[in-house]
């Protein structure tokens, strides 16, 4: 099973998936945390440079096709090879994360990204995806305050108002794999959401119980 962690800035992603990939450890499921852009060396070198507050002179296609990169180096390298051995996979955003920033924050055409996200990926799509949302305002000031600050932390509020419209389209769009999580609650209730959610889906037995 494939699990993906999408949401605006600051929405508590990195935390909630690393909290609930240790859960489900302790359950004995046999876990493979991830993120993006990043999750291999490959892409970790790629997300150096999508970060780097220098790049002021980046385009957004070269992110566009940069995020595309990284992420078809960690399908191959990582995701498929994992899966097909039964293993479940968390990942700290993925494609949707491309629709809703490149897409509608950078308002490129989402159709001609969905083909971009296709080759980088041969098609595989999450089978489950966390929208972990929460407020633009809200979120960029927890990211200011605590986490790093990045090249795209640093788009303008509008960008970041678009991104969160966007993923929240993105689930209505296809309500089938998307739940939707309030994220502007304290994390433990937070966690204590994406728990439930994600149990509820999981084969009742874990592999090494
Ligand atoms: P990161 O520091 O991981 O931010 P976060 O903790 O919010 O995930 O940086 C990833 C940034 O890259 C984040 O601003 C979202 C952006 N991004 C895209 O614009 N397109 C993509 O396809 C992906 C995967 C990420």
């Amino acid at each position: 099973m494939f699990i993906t962690f999408e949401g605006p800035e600051g929405s508590g992603k990195t935390r909630q998936a690393a909290t609930l990939a240790d859960f489900l450890r302790q359950q004995g499921y046999d876990v493979l945390l991830t993120r993006e852009p990043g999750g291999t060396q490959i892409g970790d070198q790629i997300r150096a440079i999508l970060s780097d507050l220098k790049n002021v002179s980046m385009r957004p296609r070269t992110e566009t096709l940069l995020f595309q990169a990284s992420r078809a180096q960690l399908v191959e390298e990582v995701i498929r090879p994992r899966l097909e051995t039964g293993g479940l996979v968390l990942s700290d955003r993925y494609a949707d994360s491309t629709l809703a920033y490149q897409g509608y924050g950078h308002c490129f055409d989402l159709d001609e990204l969905r083909a971009l996200i296709r080759f980088a990926t041969g098609g595989l799509s999450p089978d489950l995806t966390l929208l972990l949302d929460v407020e633009v305002e809200t979120g960029l000031r927890r990211k200011m305050s605590g986490g790093e600050w990045n090249r795209l932390d640093a788009y303008d509020l509008e960008f970041h108002r678009r991104v969160r419209a966007g993923f929240l389209e993105l689930a209505r769009l296809e309500p089938h794999r998307w739940v939707l999580i309030d994220a502007g609650q304290p994390p433990d209730a937070v966690q204590a959401a994406v728990r439930e959610v994600v149990m509820e889906r999981l084969p009742a037995r874990p592999k090494r119980a």
